[in-house]
């Protein structure tokens, strides 16, 4: 890590561009990565290319996609107590 702390970091389009060149450069500073995309073929290639990530396959510009990406929706993370 290049020396900042681990943080929880959401990237919406980290499928493919920019956002997927962000989503692998955070994750090798070793970031903890929420990563969101619609493409159920390419966030199945995301899982596998980042296996630490958690991967949401999701159309934020709708509703149900907001919902299924919400932190409420999901399991509580792992944190650290330090
Ligand atoms: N590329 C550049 O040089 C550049 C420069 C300046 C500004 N920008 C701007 O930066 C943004 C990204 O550019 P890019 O070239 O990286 O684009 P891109 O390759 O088309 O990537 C778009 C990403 O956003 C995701 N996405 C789009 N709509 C979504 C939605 N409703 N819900 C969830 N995910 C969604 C796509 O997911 P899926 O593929 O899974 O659908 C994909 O991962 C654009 O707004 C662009 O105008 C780009």
């Amino acid at each position: 890590m290049s020396g900042s702390p681990a943080r929880t970091i959401v990237v919406v389009g980290a499928t493919s561009g920019l956002g997927h060149q962000a989503a692998r450069r955070l994750a090798a500073e070793g970031h903890r990565l929420v990563l969101i995309g619609r493409n159920p073929s390419r966030t199945e290639h995301l899982r596998g290319e980042l296996p630490s990530a958690t991967v949401i396959t999701a159309d934020v510009a709708t509703a149900t996609g907001v919902s299924r990406a919400s932190p409420r929706s999901r399991p509580a993370p792992t944190t650290s107590t330090r």
